[in-house]
């Protein structure tokens, strides 16, 4: 998401309370109608995209029933149903749910598709079992308390389901480099925050946590074991970045294809603007 989340400005860090999870909310309504753009889906996100529906389907055949955890205007879920599974698609933005409702009754996907406003903090409401959970570009950097989605996970997961998560890095050295070039310290480190920062975006704030993937596992781990994981674009350079990209794009598909090649090595697995992140429920 700092892929798509615009400006961050490392206000401050801590719990994260109502009040946040209101802000974002109201920051991700404020987008919502034109998500489907340059800020929510340009060349650079559509790549990473790619990377969570190849992770996906290989992990989980056609048939079976997947929840996305924020799943912005519905493009991954609407993808899914279009290759015959089962998608409970869920967000915090009722604005959002709106766009995924509607993408999925244009693309005659609704029958397939279930729309709901319930946020990574309301798991509770769901009932059923899935055979897969994702989440992409960063709903997971939303969640007041990871443990708690950890724990709705398990409960909602069939034993062997699986997790696919693209969650925000804490390590971005095209973001520090960028940001440090400009003479703009503070947003520089801004991934370096502990708790709770404020993000900008569109005029409204976006409370998001910044985590390793081990510090993201860890709220996991005691119910879930770790399949993989690695880096989402480490060479190419962040989605708001895109410009640069489109001047520069036989260099950049170059550093796509070292991201390809070596995004799953160790230490290198660990940076990048996302990592995506694969488990399995014990
Ligand atoms: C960067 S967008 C990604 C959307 C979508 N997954 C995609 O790939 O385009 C992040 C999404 O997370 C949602 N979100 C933020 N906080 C959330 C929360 N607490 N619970 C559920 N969704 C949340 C936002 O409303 C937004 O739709």
């Amino acid at each position: 998401m700092s892929g798509t989340y615009e400006l961050g400005t490392g206000q401050r860090a801590g719990a994260m309370s109502e009040s946040q999870l209101l802000d974002t909310q109201r920051a991700f309504d404020s987008v919502a109608a034109d998500y489907d753009g340059p800020r929510g889906n340009n060349e650079l996100i559509q790549r990473m995209r790619l990377t969570l529906w190849d992770t996906v389907c290989k992990a989980l055949p056609p048939g079976s029933r997947l929840l996305d955890l924020g799943c912005g205007t519905g493009i991954d879920a609407v993808e899914f149903a279009m290759r015959d599974y089962q998608v409970v698609a869920s967000d915090w933005s009722p604005r959002m749910i709106e766009r995924t409702h509607d993408r999925a009754a244009a693309a005659g996907v609704e029958a397939q598709v279930e729309a709901v406003h319930v946020g990574v903090h309301q798991l509770g409401r769901l009932k059923g079992e899935f055979d897969g959970i994702y989440s992409n570009f960063g709903p997971l950097n939303c969640a007041p308390d990871l443990g708690a989605v950890a724990a709705e996970c398990a409960r909602l997961l069939r034993p062997g389901g699986k997790l696919v998560f693209s969650v925000i890095g804490r390590i971005c050295p095209w973001e520090v480099g960028y940001y440090l070039m400009k003479g703009r310290f503070k947003r520089a480190r801004v991934r370096a925050a502990r708790g709770a920062t404020a993000v900008g975006m569109n005029r409204h704030t976006i409370w998001t946590h910044y985590y390793l993937p081990r510090e993201f596992y860890r709220a996991f781990a005691p119910h879930f074991a770790l399949d993989d994981y690695r880096a989402l674009s480490l060479f190419m350079p962040p989605p708001y970045l895109v410009e640069f990209y489109r001047r520069h794009r036989k260099g950049c598909e170059r550093l796509g294809r070292l991201d390809d090649r070596l995004g799953a090595r160790p230490l290198l697995r660990d940076m990048g603007d996302h990592f995506l992140i694969t488990m399995h429920r014990r």
